[in-house]
Formats: structure tokens, C-alpha cells, sequence
């Protein structure tokens, strides 16, 4: 759609940006809903980003979505962190509302709402978690379950030490076991989370066996390249419910486009095939 002198404009800050799909995603939103805006890829190196961002805020944007390496940087620019960027340390997600940068993270919410929508009366209330991982997405994916009513959160992590740090730093019934242990763990668990890059396209696979899972466990992966990762295909075929890591993607943004441009837009199949198709 063409854009006019009064466009709203946003888009994603990062070094590299070239690879992000957020164009594309905010970009069919924006047709979608006929919105006079625009979502652009914004290169931007480490040494430069505050001077970037104060002239984004100034130059009349709205808004970005931030990827790496600028996601905790932002927290020191920002004038106001919300109490969910806060407690995970990092952020995705700003606002620039009457001269005032805003960060908060919205990949939590885009992992709780992603598993909400694929599983019927799905909820972490009460449930027991096994957590792949220590890195920022486990650290947004730890922080929602204890914050929805977790009953347990185990943590696995290559690096133990890296783990333990984490989960002192998030408020949770979180536990910390071994790398090594993580095929006995399963035993009894409701959800297991892969937030780890094994099994992502190019990466080692993640080694796990799944015999001791209970068959009602939904298992999920934030690797979404590729979509079915060797662990949804294991689970799938002994019968968990599976759900991909490209939902999480989807729904992180709906928190930013709402913000910015004033429609809650929707995740749909379409949605999630034009942002499959993209190379
Ligand atoms: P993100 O911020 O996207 O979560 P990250 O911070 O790079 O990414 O974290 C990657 C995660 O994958 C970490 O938990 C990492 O484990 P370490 O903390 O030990 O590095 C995990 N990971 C990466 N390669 C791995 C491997 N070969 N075996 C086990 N875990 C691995």
C-alpha cells in the first residue's frame, strides 16, 4: 500500500537485521488492515545505538522491535522498563510515546499465547515444566510459567552455572538439575520446552530420549527452522501434542503492532505461511 507524508512509521533495530522476518510480518499486517504505515530493517551497529535511537524517537518513529545484540543495551536507554523487560533483563519491544522511549519484551507473551491458541484449554497452572536451556528466550519463557502458576520449572543447561545464575535472578519454583540428566527429568513432566539452538538448520541435534514423557506432555520448540525439529517429530510420533516454534515469532509481535499502530492485528494460517515462504 502506498504510504503518505502523515505515515506512521516502525521497525526493527538490530547488527545484522537481514535476516529478520519482522519486515515481512508487520509488513502484511500493515496491508492487511489498509494501515498508512511503514516497518523497515534498521542496521544499526553496538557503538551507535543511542545516538540511533534518540533521532528514531525524534525523527517522528513510533516504535521498534529490538534483536540481537541491542536487546539488554536498550534497557539503559530506555526512560521507562516495564516490569516484564525488568525481571527478564532484556527487551524486544519499544514505544516512543511523548518524547519517552518505553522497552518492554513480548516473547513471553508470544510463547504463552502461541502454545494458548495451538492447544485447547491449554495453561501453565499447576503444571510441571522441563526448560531446555539458559539463554534470553529461556529466561522470557522461564519468567512467564512462574508468573502462570507453575507448579515446577526444571532447568537444564549445557553450561549448569549459567542456569543457576538465571533462575536466581527470576522470582519461581525453578530447579536446576544436570545436562546429562535431562532423558530422566522427563519422568512425570507436563511441558517440555527446547529454547536451545540444537536441532535449528545447520546446528547439532538436540540427543534426547523421550521413552520416560508422559504421553499428554505438549512439547514445544522455539526452533522454527525448520518447523518440525527432530524433537516435535519424535514427540509427535509417540503421540504428544507438538507445537512449533513459528507461533511464538507470530505473537510476539502483536504486542508492538497494537501499540503502534492501533489495530490488535491477528495470527492467522495465511499469516503463517506468507512469513514460511519468505527465503
Ligand atoms: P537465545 O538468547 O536465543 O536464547 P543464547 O543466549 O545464545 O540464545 O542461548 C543458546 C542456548 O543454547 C544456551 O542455553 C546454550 O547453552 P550454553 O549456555 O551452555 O551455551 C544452548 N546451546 C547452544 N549450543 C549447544 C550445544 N551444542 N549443546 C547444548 N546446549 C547448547
Amino acid at each position: 500500500m502506498a504510504v503518505s507524508g502523515n505515515a506512521k512509521m516502525a521497525g526493527v533495530i538490530g547488527w545484522p537485521v537481514k535476516h529478520s522476518r519482522s519486515p515481512q510480518l508487520h509488513g502484511y499486517w500493515l496491508d492487511k488492515y489498509g494501515i498508512d504505515g511503514v516497518y523497515v530493517p534498521l542496521a544499526i551497529q553496538e557503538e551507535d545505538l543511542a545516538s540511533c535511537l534518540r533521532a528514531l524517537s525524534k525523527m517522528g518513529f513510533v516504535g521498534c522491535n529490538v534483536t540481537v545484540p541491542h536487546k539488554e543495551a536498550v534497557l539503559e536507554l530506555a526512560d521507562d522498563v516495564d516490569d516484564v523487560a525488568r525481571r527478564i533483563g532484556a527487551a524486544n519491544t519499544l514505544v516512543f510515546r511523548d518524547n519517552k522511549i518505553l522497552a518492554t519484551n513480548t516473547d513471553g507473551f508470544g510463547f504463552y499465547e502461541n502454545l494458548r491458541q495451538s492447544v485447547n484449554g491449554w495453561s501453565a497452572n499447576g503444571i510441571r515444566a522441563v526448560v531446555l536451556g539458559a539463554g534470553g528466550a529461556s529466561r522470557a519463557i522461564c519468567a512467564t510459567l512462574a508468573e502462570q502458576g507453575a507448579q515446577e520449572v526444571i532447568v537444564l543447561n549445557r553450561t549448569r552455572t549459567r542456569a543457576e545464575t538465571m533462575v536466581s535472578e527470576l522470582n519461581g519454583p525453578f530447579r536446576v538439575i544436570d545436562w546429562d540428566q535431562r532423558n530422566a527429568a522427563l519422568d512425570g513432566t507436563d511441558l517440555l520446552v527446547n529454547t536451545t539452538t540444537l536441532g535449528m538448520a545447520g546446528q547439532r541435534p538436540l540427543e534426547i530420549d523421550l521413552a520416560t514423557l508422559p504421553k499428554t506432555a505438549v512439547v514445544t520448540d522455539i526452533v522454527y527452522t525448520p518447523l518440525e525439529t527432530s524433537l516435535l517429530e519424535a514427540a509427535r510420533l509417540q503421540g504428544n501434542p507438538v507445537v512449533d516454534g513459528l507461533g511464538m515469532l507470530l505473537y510476539q509481535a502483536v504486542p508492538g503492532f497494537e501499540a503502534w499502530f492501533g489495530i490488535r492485528p491477528e495470527v492467522t494460517q495465511e499469516l503463517r505461511e506468507a512469513v514460511l515462504a519468505i527465503r
